[in-house]
């Protein structure tokens, strides 16, 4: 049952984020009410194939669509060039036609990557995101990002392109490993922190209720982000301006991620991790009040983090620091938290207090 909607609203392009419980008989009915063709190319991994693909194919043959399905190994090293050009093959050699449309359904991986698929594929095609996990659901199967990583960084090449709608049944969370959870906690703590401080409040009163996935909780908690997430793109969809927001955390916690060579932290790990780190630096720039500070601080340590940080070395962060995507000339580009619910961005932070919250990370 689709409990919420929440439009992105981009002009033409406006399209729904769907959000409930129970939603798979509902799916190929919604693709027909958005005049979905029926020639279908079904995108997935196979972990969440194995769990979750054939309720949804089934629906989509009883409403007479022809979804074809490509499964690919699951994991982040999927999301590259060479395997995205496997999949045009593919396409190619089924005589997939330019009429037909893309669904993902997966994470943030299968998301971005037939995204990416999607966008380019005969100079692109529609897409429907079916997000699977909890990070996928609240924040990467919104906005219309999709890419792939290149060896010399991550997303470096892709594209923007919004899908025809976003669905986003919570029930598929149920069979997320705790470690995914917290990683989509990640995403969840920044869109309190940059932009609700009722989402933070109801975080500090729910934590173990939204980590258990129980259901009211969880279902609010993607709506609030989605929501929020919905409302930045819609104002700036080509991160020219307020969307840089959502990075909050990801300038260290990019630093974080690169460093332990994107094998000894998840990116939702790295964030929450960042966004400690950050913090630390707003309060000592005096930018973050005390009671704040203390509050953000409190909540991360609630999170059940499970990365092995001392095997970074202090130095290999800081060097990655520098290749990141948001840097302005030589200067380094945070969005620093300047109270619960807001952020601002900030180019001039001396790097001796950078270098100070990246060794006390280590120390905790
Ligand atoms: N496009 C954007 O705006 C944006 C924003 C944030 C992150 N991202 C990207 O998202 C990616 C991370 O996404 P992710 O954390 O969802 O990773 P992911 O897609 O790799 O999924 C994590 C793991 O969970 C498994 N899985 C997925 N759904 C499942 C389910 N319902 N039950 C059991 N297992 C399931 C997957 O097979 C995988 O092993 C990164 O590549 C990141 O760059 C993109
Ligand atoms: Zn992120």
């Amino acid at each position: 049952m689709i409990q919420r909607q929440i439009e992105v609203a981009l002009g033409e392009r406006t399209y729904p984020v769907y959000s409930g419980t129970d939603m798979v008989s509902s799916f190929a009915p919604m693709c027909r009410q958005h005049d979905v063709s029926d020639s279908l190319v079904l995108i997935s991994d196979r972990n969440v194939a194995s769990l979750h693909l054939q309720p949804l194919l089934r629906n989509l043959v009883h409403y007479k669509f022809q979804p074809r399905t490509i499964v690919l190994p699951p994991g982040e090293t999927q999301k590259n060039i060479y395997r995205a050009n496997s999949i045009f093959t593919e396409l190619l050699k089924k005589k997939v036609p330019r009429n037909s449309t893309v669904i993902a359904l997966g994470g943030g991986v299968v998301g971005d990557l037939a995204g990416f698929v999607a966008a380019t594929y005969q100079r692109g095609i529609a897409l429907i995101q079916v997000p699977t996990t909890l990070l996928a659901q609240v924040d990467s199967s919104i906005g219309g990002k999709v890419g792939v990583n290149h060896p010399l960084g991550k997303n470096m090449i892709g594209a923007f392109h919004q899908p025809v709608f976003v669905w986003a049944d919570t029930d598929y969370l149920a069979t997320l490993k705790p470690r995914e959870v917290i990683c989509g906690f990640g995403e969840v703590f920044k869109y309190g922190l940059i932009k609700d401080a009722r989402l933070f409040e109801f975080m500090e009163s729910h934590l173990e209720k939204i980590l258990s996935l129980e259901q009211d909780a969880i279902l609010h908690v993607q709506a609030r982000c989605a929501a929020i997430k919905a409302e930045v793109v819609a104002q700036d969809e080509k991160e020219a301006g307020i969307r840089i927001i959502l990075n909050c955390g990801h300038t260290i916690g990019h630093g974080l991620e690169f460093a332990g060579h994107y094998t000894l932290l998840k990116h939702g790990e790295a964030v929450l991790l960042g966004m400690a780190a950050e913090s630390s630096i707003a309060h000592e720039m005096n930018l973050l009040d005390s009671d704040s500070y203390r509050r953000i601080m409190a909540l991360l340590r609630r999170i059940p983090v499970k990365a092995k940080l001392k095997k970074l070395a202090v130095s290999d962060v800081l060097n990655a620091l520098g290749r990141d995507k948001k840097r302005v000339g030589t200067k380094l580009r945070f969005v620093l938290p300047v109270g619960i619910g807001k952020v601002k961005v900030v180019d001039d932070v001396n790097t001796a207090l950078i270098q100070k919250a990246v060794k006390n990370l280590m120390k905790d």
